[in-house]
């Protein structure tokens, strides 16, 4: 399926919040993607995401319409040479191989960008689809925390999954 990414504009609020207000997306990120999500919650989000420049976060899109998100955040203090990858995709287009070719796509984009040397991801124990996607861009799992987590009242391990700019 083809697909684009581009920076996330103001007309990409309808389709955000459509495709956003999903249990089975938020059951996979932090509290900060809620659930329901509401309009309030996409306007937030897309004021952040239009604050930094370059830009952190794009979007996924099909025809240019927003079906999802992927972003890449730079992290600070000590942590400074590293990013965070997190990305999310509209249930209807799961399984298609999007974000399997959206990651190298923003790995090669946070390399060319930022002043960093590794990006990592922190996919729950249970969330098998996102390892698949992480270990076919070849990041490699740098270790496994056991029941770290704790989300919609469960504990979950976390997993750190990491690429290095000299892989
Ligand atoms: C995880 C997610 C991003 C995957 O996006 P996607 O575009 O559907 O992924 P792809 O189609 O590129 O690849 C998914 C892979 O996982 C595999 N997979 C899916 N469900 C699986 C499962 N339960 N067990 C094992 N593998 C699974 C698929 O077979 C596929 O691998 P393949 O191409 O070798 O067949 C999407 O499901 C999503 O947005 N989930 C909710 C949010 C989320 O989990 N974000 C990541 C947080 S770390």
């Amino acid at each position: 399926m083809d697909f684009k990414l581009r920076p996330i504009k103001e007309t990409d609020i309808d389709n955000l919040v459509k495709f956003a207000n999903n249990p089975k997306i938020a059951a996979n990120l932090t509290n900060k993607f809620a659930y329901p999500y509401t309009k309030e919650h996409g306007l937030n989000f897309i004021q952040f995401a239009m604050s930094n420049t370059p830009a952190h976060v794009m979007a996924i899109t099909i025809n240019d319409e927003l079906v999802g998100g992927i972003g890449i955040h730079p992290q600070e203090d000590i942590q400074c040479k590293n990013a965070e990858l997190g990305y999310w995709l509209a249930e209807p287009f799961w399984g298609n191989g999007i974000i399997s070719k959206a990651i190298p796509q923003m790995v090669e984009y946070g390399f060319k960008t930022f002043d960093i040397n590794r990006i990592f991801a922190r996919p729950f124990g249970s969330n098998y689809a996102s390892q698949k996607v992480l270990e076919k861009a070849g990041f490699k799992l740098e270790a496994r925390l056991s029941k770290t987590l704790f989300k919609n009242g469960e504990f979950q391990d976390e997993l750190i999954y990491a690429i290095r700019k000299a892989d």
